[in-house]
């Protein structure tokens, strides 16, 4: 095993998900949202960029995942907001499926400022 793979961590089951609805886990003492859309599983940083506010409260459409305080959006696949009042991207993190379990990096983001 690489060293890259040790740093995956189990975040729950494939089957705990349920589409379109986030999922907040704890992994190595950050907080993830883990989102099933479109196919596709995603982990976003748990915490708005805006403030100090749980995304996975929020509700996700369109591969975007949406803060209730406010209304900003964070796209699932690269952190970034789509709309004010957030500025700053929120971390992703990548996301391995294996065995019927979602493995998460949190050590590795793979937001890009911009
Ligand atoms: S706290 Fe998330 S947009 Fe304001």
């Amino acid at each position: 095993m690489s060293l890259d793979q040790a740093r995956f961590v189990r975040a729950c089951g494939l089957s705990e998900l349920e589409e379109d609805t986030p999922k907040r886990v704890e992994l190595d003492g950050t907080p993830v949202s883990v989102v099933h859309t479109e196919g596709e599983v995603y982990a976003i940083h748990d915490i708005c960029s805006h403030a100090n506010v749980s995304l996975s409260e929020g509700e996700v459409e369109d591969c975007q995942i949406e803060c209730w305080l406010h209304g900003s959006s964070f796209d699932l696949r690269t952190g970034k907001p789509s709309g004010l009042p957030a500025t700053r991207p929120v971390p992703v993190y990548p996301v391995k499926i294996e065995g019927g379990d979602v493995l998460v990096d949190v050590h590795a983001s793979l937001s890009q400022e911009s």
